[in-house]
């Protein structure tokens, strides 16, 4: 008998937080025994801390990497650099039939261009959300991401007219959900309650405060006016604050530690993801600059007050919970009041984000990839 046919490799990559919980749910659907895929997943690196890292890995169930290229941080034409001369090698032993990458950080770009290169398909997930803002360096990475993908993967429809605006076939562009929301479905169940996270302190209500944009945290009198509204706010309703450690490194750098002292502010070290699921579920309201928590509170129905000037995400205003504020101490106390009065905008659960979008994915994975002729890796 002959042997039965190789499945095809797909290179699965990740390196910086808010890849783990996309690339969670596509790693356990390409390994299902009958996903006629077979997956080898590498991580850049990108994130390294346990809090940043080792947790997610832990609390989302994914196998640990086949491979580490450990770049660790730098500018990002080192990072960038570093993530491309460690991932070639890789691609050229391991001959994979694909390369996937998801959302928009440098290890996104870094590794799809390396394969783009090389001849070897890319597949990039969570394609086509543009902010039109290019200043923001994942923006940078986004528009360059799919413009060398040969398959891309959308969680909202407005993706597709961006994509088309920007020449991509039509063909190429697959609507399929959302990945990230497929993980908070699958642990919903098992976040960990507030109160625990919060301990020894029992707070009836409460906010939670995520900020780590260069835009927000890097300049010294952006990053003191915005938590100088947040002591304003915790006067009304505590504020809890995991920091991030560029957040971190910002505060003590522009000295701004005193302005976390207030009786009202509980900061944290960065949170697991079984923490901040708990968290998302029963605060009282977001404030955030992350892309992920936009579209988690709108899955989950709990207000977020983004403090940004723009989204690339605009379903989750559109249909969902979100509220852009941008950096202005008024607009944001007024959301604020408004949610605190009024409850915030109520929000349905956008289309395909039902828990099945990693599904979608690897039967289209399968198909487009079962009628390919079979190429290798360039040298
Ligand atoms: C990166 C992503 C951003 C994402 C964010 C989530 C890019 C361009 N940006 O930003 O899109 O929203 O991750 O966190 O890829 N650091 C540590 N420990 C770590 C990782 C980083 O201490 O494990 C510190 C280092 O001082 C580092 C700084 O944080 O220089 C920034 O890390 P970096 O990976 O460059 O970007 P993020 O700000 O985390």
């Amino acid at each position: 008998m002959p042997p039965p046919p190789l499945e095809p490799k797909i290179l699965c990559v990740v390196g910086a937080r808010p890849n783990f919980m996309k690339i969670a749910p596509l790693m356990a659907a390409i390994r299902r025994p009958d996903s006629g895929l077979k997956a080898t997943l590498v991580h850049t690196g990108q994130h390294y801390d346990e809090a940043m890292n080792d947790q997610f890995f832990s609390d989302l169930g994914i196998p640990a990497p086949d491979i580490n290229l450990e770049v660790g941080s730098g500018s990002h034409a080192v990072q960038t650099a570093d993530i491309m001369r460690r991932f070639e090698p890789v691609v050229d032993s391991e001959q994979p039939a694909a390369v996937l990458v998801v959302g928009d950080v440098n290890s996104t770009i870094a590794c799809a261009l390396v394969a783009a290169k090389k001849g070897v398909p890319v597949i990039h997930v969570e394609a086509g959300l543009r902010s039109f803002d290019r200043t923001m360096p994942e923006e940078i990475n986004r528009v360059l991401t799919d413009q060398i993908s040969d398959l891309l993967f959308i969680t909202e429809t407005l993706a597709r007219d961006n994509l088309q605006r920007e020449g991509i076939a039509a063909e190429r562009v697959h609507f399929v959900g959302n990945v990230m929301i497929d993980t908070l479905h699958h642990n919903l169940a098992r976040a960990v309650p507030a109160h625990l996270t919060l301990a020894p302190v029992a707070y009836p209500e409460f906010a939670v405060l995520t900020l780590h944009r260069p835009s927000n945290v890097d300049d010294a009198v952006i990053l003191r006016q915005l938590l100088e509204t947040v002591v304003e706010i915790s006067q009304k309703i505590p504020v809890v604050f995991p920091l991030h450690p560029r957040t971190r490194k910002q505060i003590g750098q522009h000295g701004l530690d005193a302005l976390l002292e207030g009786p009202n502010l509980k900061v944290l070290p960065p949170l697991g993801y079984l923490q901040l699921l708990g968290l998302m579920k029963e605060a009282r309201l977001f404030l955030t600059d992350s892309g992920g928590i936009q579209e988690e509170t709108t899955a989950l129905g709990t207000p977020c007050i983004t403090l940004r000037h723009n989204t690339e995400r605009p379903i989750t205003v559109e249909q969902g919970t979100n509220t852009i504020v941008g950096q202005d101490r008024q607009r944001i106390l007024a959301a604020v009041q408004d949610i605190l009065e009024g409850g915030g905008k109520a929000g349905r659960i956008p289309e395909y984000w039902d828990g099945q979008a990693s599904q979608r994915i690897v039967a289209i994975l399968r198909t487009w990839l079962n009628a390919r002729p079979t190429h290798g890796a360039r040298p």
